[in-house]
């Protein structure tokens, strides 16, 4: 049975303030829709240890530094209810916009230095759209846990300290990513690749996975990324924005995998512009 479509939050509030009397543990899984194995995997966890689970679905514009991604992004709202009847989530909240951003709406949650590299260097604005739309979602749904994929691991760090630091009592728990048997992280742009593009797509993870290991041996990385480039290149990747090597925790930049770091990687293939991220 799909879960019912609230878009009003009067109606959602109700259901969670139903919940809360009886002291239902509430989840919720933020998303933009057109839904993957990614996200049932974080609807999955956070039925696993929610009591009543919500899933999020709403477009934020804010978060577009590019209004053609905006226009492109998919909208598909009916499959992602259809997909999401099997894990027996509570409610599918899909607020009007105007929910979301009333006539004169004015804030914006901006969460400094996390934001100030990677994507925040080069999609102005994303994260201060992100940070405002789920501080909004978290205090529109009152869940006491979140779930977020590790997918988007800059984002995850943000959303963390925007919660942290607006005491905002939510617990945001991270879930790993979900890959494809090639290893290409799944996304929601994934949709825009042709078959070929798929398949320079599925390149990326065995590079990156490639620098993960010589790392692990004590090789240094900036050479690893320079060749990492030259091999992204060569496997049809159109343009590579960036690759890094940061501290699991802060993000500060590292030279050694001597502590537990992340490797990040921004390219584009087949037009579509694809982020990913491994452990060290
Ligand atoms: O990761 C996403 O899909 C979005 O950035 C989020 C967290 C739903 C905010 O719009």
């Amino acid at each position: 049975m799909t879960a019912p479509i609230l878009r009003r939050l009067a109606d959602l509030r109700a259901l969670t303030t139903k919940w809360h009397r009886k002291d239902e543990v509430i989840g919720v899984v933020p998303t933009m829709g057109a839904l993957h194995q990614g996200h049932l995997s974080l609807a999955e966890a956070a039925k696993a240890s929610s009591d009543c689970v919500i899933v999020t679905i709403f477009v934020n514009p804010k978060q577009f530094n590019n209004p053609e991604d905006l226009a492109n992004y998919p909208r598909t709202e009916n499959e992602d209810a259809q997909k999401l009847a099997p894990y027996g989530v509570d409610a599918i909240y899909v607020p009007d916009p105007d929910e979301i951003y009333p006539q004169g709406f004015a804030t914006t949650v901006s969460v400094a230095g996390l934001t100030n590299v990677m994507e925040g260097e080069f999609r102005p604005g994303h994260f201060d759209g992100v940070a405002t739309v789920v501080a909004k979602l978290f205090l529109q749904t009152q869940a006491d846990r979140a779930y977020f994929g590790e997918k988007d691991y800059q984002q995850l760090m943000v959303v963390r300290r925007m919660a942290r630091d607006l005491d905002i009592p939510i617990e945001v728990v991270g879930c790993p990513t979900v890959r494809e048997p090639s290893g290409l992280a799944m996304s929601s742009r994934n949709l825009r690749l042709s078959s070929q593009g798929l398949a320079v797509a599925g390149n990326k993870h065995r590079i990156m996975q490639a620098i993960a290991q010589s790392l692990k041996t004590g090789t240094a990385f900036q050479p690893l990324a320079t060749q990492a480039e030259t091999d992204l290149l060569a496997a049809g990747f159109t343009q590579v924005e960036y690759i890094q090597l940061r501290c699991a925790e802060t993000l500060d930049p590292v030279t050694h995998a001597k502590r537990p770091a992340r490797l990040f990687v921004a390219a584009w293939a087949d037009g579509v512009r694809l982020i990913d991220n491994i452990p060290v």
